[in-house]
């Protein structure tokens, strides 16, 4: 059996390491919970961004670049991407599933804005299933009614969920997300990186209850499957 590590790079940013090596929203340069920077990625296969916004998009032109990866968001970044230079692309929308080496991927829908190069758009999340375990990164969202869908149909085991308010879900409506989709395991994201998405993700856990194990990663730290 293939060992999974799933590292938290602070954010929204996480390098899931298995036969592959996958990074998603690498946001480290300027993000002051990084424990990593971007020189310091030597291997990369796969580079995932749920969309334009700086915290998310961060580094993964620079990553894709220096390490030959190829790069997976919705089709105007790709395209963006690919007039940055970026070499192998994966153009892909809501709702599809594409194999990236091997790595089932599957966009789901976010609600929440996008922008890059000054252009308004969309946003996503991603379903990684990687044949041992399946991943649901939701992105930058709010609580909708789909999730129940979304873990219904991919069935995450674990699920990687903003939690900081003001751009995204906050404790309370995470804590909603929980029951709808279903995985066991859950990440809490995106909060306590800047003054303005401050959140307790004890107070998380403690409403999450024993509907779900909540698993508290400090930036840097992993959890192994
Ligand atoms: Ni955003
Ligand atoms: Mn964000």
């Amino acid at each position: 059996m293939i060992l999974l590590d799933i590292e938290y790079l602070g954010h929204a940013a996480f390098r899931i390491v298995e036969d592959k090596i996958v990074i998603i929203d690498p946001f480290l340069e300027g993000n002051p919970m990084a424990t990593l920077k971007t020189s310091d990625i030597k291997k990369m296969d796969i580079v995932l961004v749920t969309h334009g916004h700086g915290d998310h998009l961060g580094n993964a032109i620079e990553i894709s670049k220096a390490t030959g990866a190829t790069f997976v968001a919705m089709f105007e970044l790709t395209n963006f991407a690919q007039k940055k230079g970026v070499g192998a692309v994966e153009p892909m929308n809501i709702g599809g599933t594409v194999d990236v080496k091997g790595i089932k991927v599957t966009m789901t829908n976010a609600t929440h804005s996008s922008d890059f190069a000054g252009g308004a758009g969309h946003s996503s999340g991603f379903v990684l299933d990687f044949g041992s375990h399946r991943i649901y990164h939701a992105g930058d969202t709010g609580l909708f009614y789909d999730m129940k869908l979304i873990g219904e149909l991919y069935e995450p085991d674990i699920a990687l969920l903003p939690i900081g308010s003001r751009f995204t879900m906050g404790i309370k409506e995470a804590a909603r997300a929980v029951e709808l989709i279903g995985a066991k395991k859950i990440i809490p994201m995106h909060y306590n990186t800047f003054p303005g998405i401050r959140q307790n993700p004890a107070r998380f856990k403690e409403i999450v209850g024993n509907l779900a194990e909540v698993i508290v990663l400090r930036p840097g730290e992993k959890l192994s499957l």
